[in-house]
């Protein structure tokens, strides 16, 4: 369906659409926490239902997740991650005081390896950061991690890989996104309030209709 326009039939959901939108929009990868406030029970509830309803290929549901919060166990966790490979060494690394409070890490069966582990594991650590930011509890995916000293700091068993990780906590910079055209630099950089901005595609620039 080509156009802005909103049929009677979607009328009355518009005001929900413009709510999820805004969730969506909100849900940036953040890179910087508010280190004393801990992630509520309640919510790594949430964050942990919003990944039992993800989809998966053929439902097989192969992935598993470890929730690290003892603050101890995430600061050995911290230098094994890396944080914003587009920004000038350390620029983007949080520093003391700005140190995630959570890490959930994904894993998947080494055995198990499927063409949909992938996808899988997108679509459970999307619900999960949305369900996070729900909350206001910001997010950084992350897969430039050390995953070899992570799996035996971790015990993660000898037949599980760490496929994927996700650092959480309540952000303390914020992030935009700026609209831009294909050609431009789609690096993400820092305004002068050290807050992210996060160029995205037009629409109408990756999308044809037939
Ligand atoms: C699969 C995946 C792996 C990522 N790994 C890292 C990472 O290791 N370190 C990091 O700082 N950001 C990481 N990111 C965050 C991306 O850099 C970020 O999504 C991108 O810059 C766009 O910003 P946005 O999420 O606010 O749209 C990762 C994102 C994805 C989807």
């Amino acid at each position: 369906m080509a156009g802005g326009w909103i049929s009677r039939e979607v009328a009355p959901l518009a005001g929900k659409q413009e709510q999820l939108q805004e969730l969506l929009t909100g849900r940036r990868t953040y890179r910087r926490f508010d280190q004393s406030k801990p992630v509520p029970d309640q919510v790594v509830r949430e964050i942990l239902r919003a990944q039992q309803v993800a989809s998966s290929g053929n439902n097989r549901q192969r992935l598993r997740y470890l929730v690290i919060r003892t603050p101890e166990l995430v600061e050995q966790v911290f230098p094994l991650t890396r944080w914003a490979a587009s920004l000038p060494e350390g620029e983007g690394t949080p520093r003391p005081g700005e140190h995630p409070v959570m890490f959930i890490a994904v894993l998947e069966e080494k055995a198990a390896e499927s063409r949909t582990t992938a996808t899988d594991a997108g679509l459970a650590l999307s619900n999960m950061t949305l369900a996070a930011w729900n909350y206001g509890v910001g997010s950084c995916i992350m897969g430039n991690i050390q995953r070899k000293p992570l799996k035996e700091l971790l015990g993660v068993p000898d037949h599980m890989e760490i496929y994927l990780m996700a650092a959480f906590g309540y952000p303390a910079c914020a992030s935009r996104i700026r609209e831009v055209s294909q050609g431009e630099d789609l690096a993400y950089y820092l305004d002068r309030d050290r807050d992210y901005v996060v160029p995205k595609l037009r629409i109408e620039e990756v999308t044809e209709y037939r």
